[in-house]
């Protein structure tokens, strides 16, 4: 259900001519907001349509009878996988996709990805959504990953409904065996060739969402996508936090370690809730996410239809935002990054890793906007600056032997103005103490 819609219904100080009028409102201005774009470099579209909860339950309702006919799970190699596999494919099929499957050999079995196009859009800018099918060979894996499955077919379907006309091309897929490590997602990735790749404008993964003691976690990746998901919660009052229980623990790992902009969001598998955590959220405190995560109770009681419900409008939403307009930011704002992983050495010499910015005209900004990404067992030892194209560097980040916390993840704020955008952005990282070390897992720069 949309709790936008819903608050509207329900204000009593609204009559229903009101509210009657107010909508024709929202409908009539989304048009003219369409031309003018965002701060961010999305354009403004019509709002997502709800993505109704009865629908994406039913589909869990059914990947769960799969599993029960099936000998209790949906794995790989498995007669429920494939059995999930054709239920899926057969609604995108009636509903106008292009499908194909996409086979692979996994452990001497044979898996499959399922991939659906929709037709129409710039074949040039290609955003993809997607969720892993497989479960693990101890239950059905309702939440893990029924929840993203369902969600993400029952968004394709009002996309079809909706006989929605993006400007960017949309991609749908389904991965097989990611329980075994990311294999299907892998296995895409890794054959679509290079020139398929840089069509692709974005990957949202959608990985446990209806966890039973959920939490609302956003990936921290591609700031577009992420600034995408956070503005959906905020505008329902939903406190988010970063998603941290395990960068590269799902689908969109693959994606990502090619240079993809990724995103995405997850409500919590095997950490516990903290006590923070439950105040805001609600829940229990120290409890895990999900207590069934990967054993036999992960069924279809084993859902919060809050988090479900929340998070399948979310995706509505992000599908529908984020394949308007060109994502080509000339002008405007502009994002650029670099996701290859560069190892600092313990104690050693500074490493570096770059961005080249190109199409801009003029300086950077006076608040240029610097997104790191730095995995490390002991921040504390720890320098990083930013070095403009021209040699001058600003230094971000000093040592501080005492702050024993883990990683360098935050957005640092540079007055860049004297520095000409265009040429080669370098991150330099040193590690200046001894024992802990890490690596640069991605950085950005956001103009
Ligand atoms: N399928 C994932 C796994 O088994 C679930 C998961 C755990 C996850 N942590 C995550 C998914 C963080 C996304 C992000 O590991
Ligand atoms: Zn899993
Ligand atoms: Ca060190």
């Amino acid at each position: 259900m949309s709790p936008n819609r819903f608050a509207l219904r329900r204000s009593p100080a609204l009559p229903a001519a009101a509210v009657l009028s107010l909508a024709a409102l929202l409908v009539t201005a989304a048009p003219a907001a369409q031309a003018t774009g965002t701060a961010t470099g999305a354009a403004v579209v019509a709002a997502a349509p709800d993505i109704p909860l009865a629908n994406v339950k039913a589909h869990l309702t059914q990947l769960q009878s799969i599993a029960t006919a099936n000998g209790g799970n949906r794995a790989h190699g498995r007669p429920g996988y494939k059995a999930s596999i054709d239920y899926v494919k057969a609604k995108l099929d009636a509903a106008g996709y292009t499908t194909s499957l996409q086979q692979f050999t996994s452990g001497g079995a044979t898996g499959y990805n399922l991939i659906a196009d929709w037709p129409g859009g710039d074949a040039n800018k290609v955003l993809m959504a997607g969720a892993h099918l497989d479960s693990v060979s101890s239950g059905a894996g309702i939440n893990d990953n029924g929840s993203g499955s369902a969600a993400v077919l029952e968004t394709a379907l009002a996309v079809s409904r909706a006989q929605l006309a993006p400007d960017k091309h949309l991609r749908f897929a389904w991965w097989g065996a990611e329980e075994l490590g990311l294999v299907g997602s892998r296995y895409y990735v890794n054959n679509l060739p290079s020139t398929e790749r840089s069509k692709l404008s974005g990957y949202l993964n959608f990985d446990m969402i209806g966890s039973p003691n959920a939490g609302y976690f956003v990936y921290d990746d591609d700031p577009v996508i992420e600034k995408t998901f956070k503005d959906y919660y905020a505008g329902l009052s939903i406190p988010t936090e970063i998603e941290t229980e395990g960068d590269g623990r799902s689908d969109h790992a693959p994606f990502k370690n090619v240079g993809i902009p990724v995103g995405g969001l997850f409500s919590g598998a095997d950490y516990t809730k903290t006590a923070a955590q439950a105040q805001k959220w609600g829940g229990t405190a120290g409890q895990s996410f999900d207590r069934c995560y990967h054993s036999s109770c992960d069924n279809t009681s084993n859902i919060n239809d809050t988090a479900l419900d929340r998070n399948s409008d979310a995706i509505a939403h992000a599908i529908w935002t984020l394949s308007a307009g060109t994502g080509e930011p000339p002008t405007g704002e502009g994002v650029f990054s670099n996701a290859a992983d560069v190892a600092v050495p313990d104690n050693g010499a500074a490493v570096t890793s770059s961005i080249a910015v190109t199409g801009r005209t003029g300086n950077a900004p006076a608040a240029l906007q610097v997104g790191v990404d730095i995995k490390h067992t002991w921040r504390g030892d720890v320098v990083v600056d930013l070095v403009a194209p021209d040699g001058t560097a600003y230094r971000l980040k000093n040592s501080s032997s005492g702050d024993s916390a883990d990683n360098v993840i935050t957005t640092y704020t540079v007055d860049a103005s004297s520095e000409t955008a265009n040429g080669t952005w370098k991150l330099r990282v040193q590690d200046v103490a001894s024992q802990d070390t890490g690596y640069i897992d991605s950085w950005k720069l956001t103009f």
